[in-house]
Parts: C-alpha cells; sequence; structure tokens
C-alpha cells in the first residue's frame, strides 16, 4: 500500500510527480504529498485526501519558478497504518533539522523502540508516523554521503520498507531502497524516475530496473547505481515494460472497474492465447518448467492467496480434483504461515496473486520454501516479488488492473487455473477425449464473456431495483459456492453493502434467521451439480420472504415462477460457469455502488496492494 514517485532530471519535477501518483492512487488515497530540492532548500506541499488536492495546493503555493525549475522530487500517496489520515501524517517526513526528507511505503515494526532512543537524544516529532522515525534515523547518520547514511539507518529497522530520500545539499540525486515493498527505476535520455509501480513510468520510458530485496539505488540524471544495503555495489538488468501509457488509462470509461470489467474478453483472450496444444489435448504453460514426470508425481497441489486471488484458488481446487485427480488445498496465505503446514518436497504451492505483491501470501511462499516445496506463481503484475521469488509459474497476462476491485484477475485466474488442472491432469489420468473436451469449452471463454457482457442493461435494471439494500446473501453449491464468495464481497467492498457469501447448504445452518423482506438473495443455480438442491434452498428463502436473485444457464426455467429476478448467463460447459457468473455478479455490484453514489475505484479504506500484514 502507498505508493511512491520520484524523478530527477531536466524537467520540472512537481508535474511528473503529481502525474506519477495520479497512476498510484489505487494504492491508498488518504493523503499525499511531495518534497522538491530548489535552491539548496527543501521544499514540502501535503494534502489530506486525493492527490488532485495535492495538486490544487502545488497550483496555488508554489511559485511559477519552483514548479517548473525544480528538477529533482519525491512525492507519495498515502494509505494509514501508524497514525490517522491528515496532513501532519502524511509524507514526505523531514529529519530532526531538516537536511533530508523521505517517502516511505512499508512498515517499521520496530518504531516504538527506535523513537523512544531518538527522543532520548533529543529529537521532536511532528507526526504520529512510523516512517518519521526512519526519516530522523537517516538525517542522524547523514554527514556527507546519503546511501551511507541511508545503509546505517537501514541496519537498525525491521520491517518493510520501499522509500526515497533526499537530501536538500543533494540536489541532484535520489537514493533509494527496497525491502519487501516494490520499487522499478526508469531509466530515461537524462533523466531517471522511480515508483512503486511502473503504470507511474511508463510514459516516461520502458526501460526499467527492477530493485531486489535489500537493494539500494543512488539515483542522478540518466544514472543508476545499485548496491546492496551494506554499500557495495551490484548489477541488476535492465528490462522492457510490455504495456503502453493507454492500458493504465480509463479511456471512455467513467471508471476503471467498469473498464476492466468490459476488456475481460480481451483480457481472457491474451490469458488464453498461445496457451492451449489441441493437438494434444492439453495446455502449454512453459513458466511451469515442470517436466511430465514432476508433475505425476507431485503429491499434493496447495494454493495460498488473498481476498479475490483466493476466490480464484477455490474454484481452482474443484478443478484440480476434478480433473488432474490431485489432492488439493487453498490456504488463506495470512494463515498459512503461521500454522504448521505439513509441506514437502514434493507437493506445490501456488501463490495466486493479481498485483504479486500482497504481504500475506509472498510471506506463505516464502514460508513453503524454507519447508522444502516446489513455489510457484500465477500473477498478473509482470516482474512483482511474488513472480520473481517464485522464479516458476504463469503470468495472467490480463494487463493493468488499476480498479481497486478486481475483476478481470478473478476471470483470468479461473481460466489459467483451469488450464493448470488440464496440463496436470493430462500428466496424469485424464484422458485425451476429456482434455479436447476442455481446449474447445477453454478456447470458447473469450466468446462466452462477451456474450455475458450483453447482460449489461439488464442487471442494471435488476440493480436498480436492491441498490437500497442494507443486507445481501450470496448462495451457490459446488463450482458457484467460490463464487458467491466473490459475489458478496464485490458488493461489499465497493458498494459498502453488508454482503455475505455461503454455501447454498449452510444457510440454515445459522443465517437463515435474518432472512425476511428487505434481505435478498442472489442464488446461483446454474447447471452445474448441485442445481437441484439449490433450488431446495431458493424455496427456503421465498418461504421466508426474501426476495431473490437467481442466476441460471441459458433458458434453463428452474427457477421461473420462483426467483423475483433472474440473470440469464449463456449456456457453456460446467467448468466455464464461474467466469461468466462472476461477470454477471460484477456488474451487478458495480451498477448498484453506482446507484448508490459510491466511489467505485477507491472505494473507503482499502487499498490495490495490500503490502502489510
Ligand atoms: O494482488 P492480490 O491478488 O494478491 O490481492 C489480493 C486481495 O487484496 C485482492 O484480491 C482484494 O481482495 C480485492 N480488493 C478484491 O476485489
Amino acid at each position: 500500500m502507498c505508493g511512491i514517485v520520484g524523478y530527477v532530471g531536466y524537467r520540472g519535477a512537481p508535474e511528473i510527480l503529481v502525474n506519477g501518483l495520479r497512476k498510484l492512487e489505487y494504492r491508498g488515497y488518504d493523503s499525499a504529498g511531495v518534497a522538491v530540492v530548489f535552491d539548496n532548500e527543501i521544499k514540502i506541499a501535503k494534502t489530506k485526501g486525493k492527490v488532485n488536492n495535492l495538486a490544487e495546493r502545488i497550483e496555488k503555493t508554489w511559485s511559477e519558478k519552483l514548479q517548473t525549475k525544480a528538477t529533482t522530487g519525491i512525492s507519495h500517496t498515502r494509505w494509514a497504518t501508524h497514525g490517522e489520515p491528515n496532513e501532519i501524517n502524511a509524507h514526505p517526513h523531514l529529519d530532526n533539522d531538516g537536511r533530508t526528507v523521505l517517502v516511505h511505503n512499508g512498515i517499521i515494526e520496530n518504531c516504538r523502540a527506535l523513537k523512544a532512543r531518538l527522543l532520548a537524544e533529543g529529537h521532536t516529532f511532528a507526526s504520529e508516523t512510523d516512517t518519521e522515525v526512519l526519516a530522523h534515523l537517516v538525517g542522524k547518520y547523514y554527514k556527507t554521503d546519503l546511501i551511507e547514511a541511508v545503509c546505517e539507518a537501514l541496519s537498525k529497522v525491521e520491517g518493510t520498507f520501499g522509500i526515497a530520500v533526499l537530501a536538500k545539499d543533494k540536489p541532484d540525486e535520489i537514493v533509494v531502497a527496497r525491502k519487501g515493498s516494490p520499487i522499478v527505476i526508469g531509466v530515461g535520455d537524462d533523466e531517471t524516475f522511480v515508483a512503486s509501480d511502473a503504470a507511474a513510468i511508463v510514459a516516461h520510458t520502458k526501460n526499467v530496473i527492477y530493485l531486489d530485496d535489500g537493494d539500494v539505488a543512488i539515483l542522478t540524471a540518466g544514472e543508476v547505481e545499485v548496491r546492496t544495503l551494506e554499500n557495495s555495489p551490484i548489477s541488476r538488468e535492465v528490462s522492457t515494460l510490455e504495456f503502453d501509457a493507454d492500458s493504465a488509462e480509463k479511456g471512455e470509461h467513467k471508471h476503471f472497474m467498469h473498464k476492466e470489467i468490459f476488456e475481460q474478453p480481451d483480457a481472457l483472450r491474451n490469458a488464453i492465447g498461445g496457451r492451449l496444444d489441441k493437438d494434444k489435448a492439453t495446455a502449454i504453460l512453459s513458466g511451469l518448467s515442470m517436466s511430465p514426470r514432476e508433475m505425476a508425481e507431485l503429491r499434493r497441489f496447495i494454493m495460498v492467496a488473498c481476498g479475490t486471488s483466493m476466490n480464484a484458488g477455490l474454484v481452482g481446487e474443484y478443478y484440480f480434483e476434478d480433473l488432474a485427480d490431485m489432492i488439493t488445498d487453498v490456504e488463506q496465505a495470512a494463515e498459512f504461515r503461521y500454522r504448521n503446514p505439513i509441506i514437502g518436497s514434493q507437493d506445490m504451492v501456488l501463490a495466486i496473486s493479481q498485483s504479486g505483491e500482497t504481504a500475506d501470501t509472498l510471506a506463505a511462499i516464502r514460508e513453503a520454501k524454507q519447508k522444502g516445496a516446489l513455489i510457484s506463481g500465477l500473477c498478473n503484475v509482470v516482474g512483482s516479488t511474488i513472480a520473481r521469488e517464485t522464479g516458476r509459474g504463469v503470468y495472467l497476462h490480463a494487463g493493468p488492473e488499476i480498479g481497486v476491485a478486481s475483476t478481470k484477475a478473478f476471470t483470468c485466474q479461473v481460466a489459467v487455473l483451469l488450464m493448470m488442472a488440464l496440463k496436470f491432469g493430462r500428466g496424469r489420468r485424464l484422458s485425451r477425449d476429456v482434455g479436447q473436451k476442455l481446449c474447445a469449452a477453454i478456447s470458447n471463454i473469450p466468446k462466452y464473456a462477451e456474450e455475458t457482457l450483453k447482460l449489461d442493461g439488464q442487471i442494471r435494471d435488476i440493480a436498480k431495483v436492491y441498490a437500497g439494500v442494507e443486507d445481501v446473501f450470496f448462495i451457490g453449491r459446488g463450482y458457484m459456492y467460490p463464487v458467491a464468495l466473490e459475489g458478496a464481497l464485490k458488493l461489499k467492498e465497493i458498494s459498502y453493502i453488508h454482503a455475505e457469501g455461503y454455501h447454498a447448504a449452510e444457510l440454515k445452518h445459522g443465517p437463515i434467521a435474518l432472512l425476511e423482506p428487505r434481505v435478498p438473495v442472489v442464488a446461483l443455480a446454474n447447471d452445474v451439480p448441485g442445481k437441484d438442491k439449490t433450488i431446495g434452498n431458493i424455496e427456503e428463502c421465498k418461504a421466508r420472504n426474501s426476495p431473490v436473485i437467481a442466476v441460471v444457464t441459458g433458458d434453463d426455467p428452474c427457477v421461473d415462477g420462483l426467483a423475483d429476478h433472474i440473470i440469464r448467463v449463456p449456456e457453456t460447459p460446467d467448468v466455464i460457469a464461474p467466469i461468466t457468473v462472476a461477470i454477471a455478479l460484477q456488474l451487478f455490484a458495480y451498477h448498484i455502488a453506482e446507484f448508490r453514489g459510491c466511489e467505485i475505484d477507491q472505494p473507503r479504506n482499502l487499498a490495490k496492494s495490500v503490502t502489510v500484514e
């Protein structure tokens, strides 16, 4: 969480920084700030709220000269951890003497102990943040060599950080460092950029260096020198970004979420494209780097993930059990590492993460590696920490997902998990005949997504009816159970309606007590195993006078005359239904949130990448 942008070059830094922050607002948006070095002074502007407030503040209070001639600066958009979201707690933070200034993404876990020591030495603090403690430490060690001071300060710190630091007597230099929070450096002609995510850089350069944990770097105009935290030189390769600036823009869409929902046919095409071998009736996922024998010998497949990615994993669990004939588990990543998971060299642990930066998922995969399991990643963001640390896996190729509510990542994750199950299944006991049918079904996914999107107007009409409710239940069985969880997650995070996803059978073990006419139930009665029983559960909901919005397959009349509203997703093989139904539920959540006037792309209290535990 939190986004960092820095610039050193020949152009006015404030505009570049503010525009970069706009691309990172998905990482946090409760306050923002900029610091530049100009005339051997550090100038800072900070505001509560969104980046637009900061842009206005700079426009109104900074001279034209400062805005255009300050060519080195750092900036930050915040998701509060220590201290409430206000102007004082906003980054950048100065050291005790005002000689250095710092922005930070992460958490300094031993900040209380460090602060106590600094207070005893006479330091005074303005904010409640852990970041200011780190800023004071850097200042304390700063004599003439900024990187030396940063390395010294970081050696005292426990926790995670992605930082950028300026010193007022070094107007042409930024020092950056990372441990646990991403830092990507963009190398241009006579200018250098740094950010938490390449989306903030791609408009300026496609040549980037991803720092690894424990790296520190000195950035000057067009030059980058990477060192270890022990201050020894180290080399890092320059990679080329594979997306362009337009893919991180909203275009004609009102919200990124809307754009990303409607991009799904293309995103799915990219996720699937070139990955099916119809002849051999299998999937080609070379990034897994496993021989058929290694696949056949695996004892267990474990997926670790959070939020929407975990819901995709739960769909994948059905695929792996049904098609790959493998013992499969899905683990909430945050819990996995604090339990004592019984894993070893015959187990594969797959981290599923859109961003590839989720702290809990990263920690889980590190734990699995430590215990000797094979680790792999299913990530969307190329070059992300999880993708690099796992070293093997599959990219989604869904394109940048900016909306905080994950949409296209979910459907692409499900599609890729289906291809993985096909591949593992073909290496084990899955017949060629079933493999071929699956290949045909998978290659039609983009078309099914397109057909589902045509339901938009109808789903909007239904959403209008329910936009005023305060509680909603989502129920499903089999493949539809995780989709019910995902539907509820989507609705609650963007509309602030209390929504719960339940297994349809579980309703009567407690939640049914809450059903009444003001509590609608979204029932997933698609043509998958368990449908008839779900219809029985719909009867139970109707008997308690709850309105029912049923999702069914094609023209299926199974809930005609029973459900209050029916959403008919296209007829597909049952393994594809999680994708079409998820798209329908994304539209449902989107329109309800729109009718309620919610901030769809930036829901309160949330951030896109959760990089703290
Ligand atoms: O980047 P990741 O896939 O690891 O993120 C995991 C969750 O934080 C994420 O899916 C979150 O639940 C979304 N806001 C859901 O829409």
